[in-house]
């Protein structure tokens, strides 16, 4: 083991250089113009997978491929436990370009952090455990239990071939337990085990009105405006309080109990902090619950987009013919993500005027994901997170989601083992993305631990 820590601290300044290299490839999952890019990406982390001596390989899908990348020699069943590590090269669009101090795919380093897209979403968090895995196979020190590498190119837009790709491959990737590293940790102070995710459904809502964008001072007044009546439609959802108006929304959602509330309290950032930290005026949430429970155990209605009319310079004085708004909501564990789509759709429906027509179009959909932190694989992963950080876990809900790992239990019957390196100012998903590189260094150490602490946890079997 000593030799693996060693590795790990003679080999920062070339890791850093190769985790460059990954982040230079805009791999956008959402965006067709990029599919080069997303592929040209996978190709790269095949390579680097064989270099560092995992045998690795490149699966095409009917999307993004997905690279499988295996320690080798893998004895019969029965031999070595086996566990997957599963992480997406994929990233979010980049977009706003012009709030990036520096261009997302040029990575830039400012003192211990890195800029750059998909820093800390998630390449720079997958790429820990890639090093570590490495600093075994290079120091030839034996691991003690079998790695398969699920690393896939679609979880930013909703992981469909990864779930047709599991059901194909269920025997191969029979586990003990999927390690994920995708969520984050409320500080360098704090690792965190993450129990629990909320889950997503996504869609677009139109309203249409006149046939063509009118003259607003010709017709304004005597037709309705689609952006006035989406406005009033979405504003609807939400009462004063903060709740979901949506009836039916909040069906069998099971309420905190005692343990989470407290563990909830723990959480070590302040609404004071929290508020400093999203640069918002005021924090604002669903009555009877703190920021802590609001971003991670309650269901949610957001805009994520809204588009109608003229955008452009200057003024233009029109009715648009249409008014579009992009949604999701994070759901909780007992929330039917069909049912509750049914819910939502049903009340747009019946809340649209009939002065405007309402399309409505499906997208993703994922339920929440819930595992008590009690078992012995939780227990291995507290104490390796420990030895890494030098501090005492904590356990956590987040209010993020991976719809893939319900299909790890699902399909695998796999839980997953969410262990993140993220912090809570890295902006993910936002301009000047960025990774500590305590938070590499340190999740590549709780990676070279982890794999002792879960074997030792897991008796062949
Ligand atoms: N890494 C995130 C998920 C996450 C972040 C979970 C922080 C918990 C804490 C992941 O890459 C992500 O962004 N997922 C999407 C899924 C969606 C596109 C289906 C999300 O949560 O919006
Ligand atoms: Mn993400």
């Amino acid at each position: 083991m000593q030799a693996v820590l060693d590795y790990l601290k003679q080999n920062q300044a070339s890791f850093l250089a190769e985790l460059y290299d990954y982040l230079r490839f805009p791999s956008v999952s959402a965006q067709p113009a990029h599919n080069g890019d997303v592929a040209a990406c996978a190709a790269w982390l095949v390579a680097h997978c064989r270099r560092i001596g995992l045998e690795a390989k490149l699966c095409e899908t009917a999307g993004h491929p997905i690279v499988i990348a295996k320690t080798p020699a893998r004895a019969p069943r029965g031999g070595k436990p086996h566990f997957v590590v599963y992480g997406h090269y994929d990233v979010q669009p980049p977009e706003p370009l012009d709030l990036w101090h520096s261009p997302p795919f040029e990575p830039r380093l400012e003192g211990r952090t890195l800029y750059a897209r998909g820093s800390t979403d998630n390449k720079g968090q997958n790429f820990a455990h890639l090093k570590a895995v490495e600093a075994y196979l290079k120091t030839g020190t034996p691991l003690p239990c079998d790695l398969t590498f699920v690393l896939e190119g679609e979880e930013e837009v909703g992981s469909k071939s990864l779930s047709t790709f599991l059901k194909q491959h269920r025997r191969e990737l029979q586990c003990a337990a999927v390690v994920i590293s995708d969520t984050g940790i409320p500080s360098l102070k704090h690792p965190a085990l993450t129990y629990s995710l909320r889950g997503i459904i996504a869609f677009e809502i139109t309203l249409r009105g006149p046939a063509r964008d009118l003259h607003s001072g010709i017709f304004g007044g005597a037709v309705d405006n689609p952006a006035m009546a989406l406005a009033r439609l979405l504003a609807d959802v939400r009462d004063a309080n903060g709740r979901i108006a949506i009836p039916g929304f909040y069906d069998g959602v099971a309420p905190l109990s005692k343990f989470e509330r407290q563990q909830a309290a723990r959480y070590p950032l302040s609404d004071a902090r929290l508020k400093k930290l999203l640069g918002a005026p005021q924090l604002f949430g669903e009555r009877g619950f703190t920021p802590t429970e609001r971003r991670s155990a309650r269901p949610t209605f957001e805009i994520n987009g809204l588009t109608s009319g003229y955008q452009g310079e200057g003024s233009k004085t029109n009715v648009p013919a249409w008014a579009r708004a992009k949604i999701t909501c994070r759901l909780v564990p007992n929330q039917d993500p069909e049912r509750v789509r049914r819910r939502v759709v049903a009340y747009l429906k019946k809340a649209c005027p009939p002065t405007v027509r309402l399309e409505i179009t499906a997208g993703h959909g994922a339920e929440a994901y819930h595992v008590a932190p009690t078992g012995p694989l939780a227990q291995a992963s507290l104490r390796a997170l420990k030895q890494a950080f030098g501090a005492e876990p904590i356990l956590m809900r987040e209010g993020g989601s991976i719809p893939i790992v319900n299909e790890f239990k699902q399909i695998l019957g796999a839980d997953s083992l969410l262990l993140g390196l993220g912090l809570p100012d890295d902006n993910a998903h936002s301009p000047n993305e960025k990774f500590h590189l305590d938070c590499f260094e340190k999740g590549q150490r709780m990676s070279a631990y982890l794999w002792h602490e879960l074997a030792a946890a897991n008796p062949p079997g």
